[in-house]
C-alpha cells in the first residue's frame, strides 16, 4: 500500500481524509450521464488499484447506477476482506429513482441496500443525496429522510451525516439547520464555473467538512473541450466550450495539462476540504496524484482568471 496524500481533520469528526478523493459515480456505468459505459472488469480494476493509491477517500451513491456502482464497490471490499483500516467512504442515500419517493421509509430503505451491496455494517459517512428533488419542509419534517439519518446515527449504522446536491442557495438552506457535518457541492467550484462561492463561505464558516466534485466539470477540463464538449453531464453551451479552449491554449503555453490546472485550482481553496474527482480507469489514479502535484507557475492564475467563469448555476435548465 503507497503512503498517504497528508491526511485532514474531516471537520468536527475523527476521520482523517486526503485531500483527494474518488469519486465512484462513472464506475456505476452511467452511459445516459457521462456519455460512455464503463465494463464490470474495467471498474473492479480501477477500485483495485484506488485502493493501492495515495488517496484513503472514496465516494459513492445509492443511486449511482441505481446500485452497481456500490455492488462493484462491495465486490472489492469483499475481495480484501472488509473495509482496510484508515480507508474513509462515504456514500448517500436516495430517493426511488422510479417513484421519487424521498420518504424517512424509503431512505431506511436505501440505507439498508447500501449495506447489504458494500458489505459493510457501518458506513462511515451517509449523505442526503440530491434533496432537490423533494420540499424542504418534507425533507426536514419529523419521521421524514433527515430524521430517518438521524436515527440510524444514533443506532449506530451511520457515523456522519452529510447533505449533497445541487443549487446552491437550497445547499446553504440545509447546512444552516445544523443537521449536517458536511457538504458536496458540485460543478459548481471550477475553472469555469463558481456558483458555489457563497456556500464555500458558508460551510467553512459553520464549520463542516466541505466536499468539491467534479473539478473537471464532469470531464471537460481533463479530456479537453474537443474531446468531451460536456459540463454537468449534458452538452456544453458555446460560452462554456469557448472559456475551456482559452483555458487549455494558456495551460499549453505554460506546459501543463488543462486538468493539472483544474485540479489545482480546487485544491489550492482552504475551504475545501477534499475535491471528489470521478475516474473509470486504473490509470488515473497515478495520473490524478500527479496532475495534484504538477509544479504551476504562479503568473498562470491571474490569466485562468482573465478568460472569465459564470456564477448561474450550471443545471438551471435541466430541471424546469
Ligand atoms: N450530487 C452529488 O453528490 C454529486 C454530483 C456530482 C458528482 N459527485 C461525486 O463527485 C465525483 C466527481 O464528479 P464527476 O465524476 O461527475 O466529474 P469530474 O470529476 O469533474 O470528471 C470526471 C471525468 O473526468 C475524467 N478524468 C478524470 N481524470 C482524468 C485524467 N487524468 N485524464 C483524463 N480524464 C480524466 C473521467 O474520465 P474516465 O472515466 O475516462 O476516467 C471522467 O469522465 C462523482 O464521481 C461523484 O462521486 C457527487
Amino acid at each position: 500500500m503507497a503512503t498517504f496524500l497528508p491526511l485532514r481533520t474531516f471537520a468536527r469528526t475523527s476521520l482523517r481524509v486526503t485531500p483527494l478523493c474518488i469519486g465512484c459515480a462513472p464506475l456505476g456505468n452511467m452511459p445516459e450521464t457521462f456519455a460512455y459505459a464503463v465494463a464490470e472488469e474495467q471498474a473492479l480494476e480501477t477500485l483495485r488499484a484506488c485502493f493501492q493509491a495515495q488517496i484513503n477517500f472514496l465516494d459513492t451513491a445509492a443511486s449511482y447506477g441505481d446500485g452497481e456502482s456500490e455492488r462493484r464497490i462491495g465486490l472489492v471490499l469483499r475481495e480484501l476482506g472488509g473495509m482496510p483500516a484508515s480507508y474513509v467512504l462515504a456514500t448517500k442515500a436516495d430517493r426511488d429513482l422510479k417513484t421519487g419517493d424521498f420518504s424517512g421509509d424509503q431512505i431506511k430503505r436505501s440505507v439498508d441496500r447500501s449495506l447489504k451491496l458494500l458489505g459493510l455494517e457501518k458506513i462511515q459517512i451517509m449523505l442526503l443525496h440530491d434533496p432537490e428533488h423533494a420540499k424542504f419542509e418534507d425533507i426536514m419534517a419529523p419521521g421524514g429522510a433527515v430524521d430517518a439519518l438521524t436515527r440510524l446515527k444514533d443506532q449506530g449504522v451511520i457515523g456522519h451525516i452529510g447533505v449533497a446536491g445541487g443549487p446552491i442557495g437550497l445547499m446553504i438552506r440545509y447546512i444552516e439547520t445544523g443537521a449536517f457535518e458536511a457538504v458536496i457541492t458540485h460543478n459548481r467550484y471550477t475553472l469555469l464555473n463558481r456558483s458555489a462561492e457563497p456556500l464555500l463561505d458558508r460551510a467553512a464558516k459553520l464549520g463542516l467538512a466541505v466536499l468539491n466534485a467534479a473539478p473537471y466539470g464532469s470531464g471537460i477540463l481533463a479530456k479537453g473541450p474537443d474531446a468531451y464538449p460536456r459540463y454537468a453531464y449534458q452538452a456544453a453551451d458555446a460560452e462554456t466550450v469557448e472559456r475551456a479552449r482559452k483555458l487549455d491554449t494558456i495551460c499549453k503555453r505554460f506546459k501543463i495539462p488543462l486538468a493539472a490546472a483544474a485540479l489545482q485550482f480546487a485544491m489550492r481553496d482552504p475551504r475545501i476540504t477534499s475535491t471528489i474527482i470521478g475516474l473509470s480507469r486504473a490509470e488515473r489514479l497515478a495520473q490524478t496524484v500527479e496532475l495534484a502535484h504538477a509544479p504551476i507557475p504562479s503568473e498562470i492564475w491571474p490569466q485562468l482568471e482573465a478568460v472569465g467563469h459564470t456564477m448561474t448555476d450550471p443545471e438551471a435548465l435541466r430541471w424546469r
